[in-house]
């Protein structure tokens, strides 16, 4: 194939233009030559798109825009002209770039102000603000441009006519429900008040196993999922298709012949030297598959937040135990009873190595007058050993009341915990530890069952309370009477 030229643009996906409707595109599109970047091909259909004008209501069709295009192809620099085709819309509007941190953002922010500073359009602003914190390009209409932190404003919430969240593929999905919640809940109003839809845009290049809102979200996309007003552009090399024939790569990246030559290109590929997964990420769009998937995600995680509960006389409680690999500590977890309500399950205590956790779960036991449940393989077999093996000098009955959990039960406790979090039958107490390892903690397959992921980081809080809760559930004939005063 020749490189002379640059290829034919071939999208994954791509909302077609609706020739019905006007579009804006050719306004945005003279801003970014002032801005001196005139928008290459793909740019140029993206923003045709998303430009698109209702003829009922005289604003923008779309409200959100998805899109997802390797590195290197000019992503961030279409959301700039936007923006500022939207601030000069109306006076009092509020634009919002979003990248991953708020450092990202500013960074992106100075350089979209050095563009700014050498075109004919920087008398239509005041002087740009640029202290950190309150950096701002403000129009004499009143209208702002404004970086942000996309972590730091799931936070806050921001409110305003378009956000521009950019590098979606870091943010988890409870942040983006946050970001979102925070901004559709005003666009009505934005709406009557400025007769411009606001509109919100996810851009991103593909991210990894833990980009828990754009894996999700560009699934359902992919599937057909693409709901009226949302316009989707999904770039990269067929799923299929090898990454390392720099053919493949040149003629499905649209900033091919544009942004680069051939050449470059494989100097970009040996800069990359063994990523592999790196690079057919950033040039591929190929999302990287070396981090698995969270088991439970934000969203549920949040959902499922309870209280903090103090174990008392009437309370039914089990006691979970986590070892970590290599035994270098000790997690135990209780699940506690609640009147009418699910239990809620919690960390009790962290501990160095095991040595002293037969000690310190004997005193639970008693105190609580509450069995113990832990996996006899795994880490924690030594342990479960030591436990079951304890016996009383006088009675020769066993010390420990172990939850007689058999292999096969082990298999199917994660499942059960991750099943009652989803149809909230069971809570969890906020804890620095657990909500740690809750995002990180993926799933091993095991037959036709699952089990946590030991190898991708420790879930040893995790394993706790999902013993505790298995125990919990599996407790005989328990009676409230039981519980000792303590
Ligand atoms: N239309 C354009 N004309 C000239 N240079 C461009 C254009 N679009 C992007 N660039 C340049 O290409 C590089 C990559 O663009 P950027 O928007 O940062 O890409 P991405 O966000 O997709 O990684 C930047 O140096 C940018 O200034
Ligand atoms: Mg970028």
């Amino acid at each position: 194939m020749s490189h002379e030229r640059p290829p034919e643009l071939r999208p994954r996906h791509a909302t077609a233009r609706n020739p019905e409707r006007k579009t804006d595109g050719a306004l945005v599109a003279r801003f970014s030559e002032l801005l001196g970047k005139p928008m290459i091909p793909w740019q140029r259909q993206v923003i045709d798109v998303i430009s698109e004008i209702d003829p009922a209501t005289g604003t923008y069709w779309y409200d959100e825009l998805v899109l997802t295009v390797q590195r290197q192809a000019g992503k961030t620099t279409i959301t700039k002209s936007y923006d500022v085709r939207n601030a000069l819309w109306g006076a009092d509007r509020q634009t919002w770039y979003l990248a991953q941190t708020g450092k990202d953002a500013n960074d992106q922010f100075r350089d979209f102000v050095k563009s700014w500073r050498k075109s004919r359009l920087r008398r239509l602003s005041r002087p740009p603000r640029m202290s950190n914190g309150s950096m701002a390009l403000e129009f004499r209409n009143g209208s702002q441009i404004r970086p942000g932190g996309a972590t730091e404003a799931a936070g806050h919430g921001v409110q305003g006519d378009l956000i521009n969240v950019d590098e979606v593929w870091s943010l988890s999905k409870l942040q983006a429900k946050n970001l979102k919640d925070g901004f559709i809940p005003t666009t009505t109003t934005r709406l009557k008040l400025t007769g411009v839809r606001p509109q919100i845009w996810w851009t991103s290049t593909e991210g990894n196993g833990g980009s828990e809102y754009l894996n999700d979200r560009l699934d359902r996309l992919r599937a057909g999922d693409i709901p009226d007003r949302t316009a989707f552009f999904d770039f990269g090399i067929p799923f299929d298709a090898d990454p390392e024939d720099l053919e493949t790569i040149w003629r499905y990246h649209p900033g091919a012949g544009h942004l680069f030559d051939f050449a470059q290109l494989a100097e970009f590929r040996q800069q990359f030297d063994d990523d592999a997964e790196g690079w057919a990420r950033a040039f591929g769009n190929i999302r990287d598959d070396g981090i698995t998937e969270r088991a439970i995600d934000s969203v549920l995680w949040h959902d499922t937040l309870g209280p903090v509960i103090r174990p008392e006389r009437g309370l039914k409680v089990c006691f979970g135990v986590g070892v970590a690999m290599g035994a270098t500590r000790t997690v135990l977890a209780a699940c506690i009873g609640r009147d009418g309500k699910p239990p809620v399950v919690q960390i009790v205590q962290e501990l160095d190595g095991t040595g002293t956790a037969p000690a310190r779960l004997l005193e639970l036991q008693e105190r609580y007058n509450a069995p113990i449940c832990i996996d006899r393989r795994g880490p924690s077999a030594a342990l479960a050993d030591v436990l079951a093996r304890e016996l009383d000098p006088d009675t020769w009955e066993p010390v420990y009341r172990l939850t007689d959990m058999r292999a096969s039960d082990a298999v199917t406790a994660p499942q059960s915990f991750l099943s009652a979090l989803e149809q909230k039958g069971v809570a969890h107490a906020p804890d620095p530890m657990a909500d740690e390892q809750v995002c990180t903690a993926a799933k091993r397959k095991s037959g036709d069952a699952w089990l946590w992921n030991r190898t991708a980081g420790d879930v040893s809080a995790m394993e706790a309370m999902t013993m505790a809760y298995w125990g919990y559930t599996h407790m005989p004939a328990w009676q409230a009477d039981d519980v000792q005063v303590f």
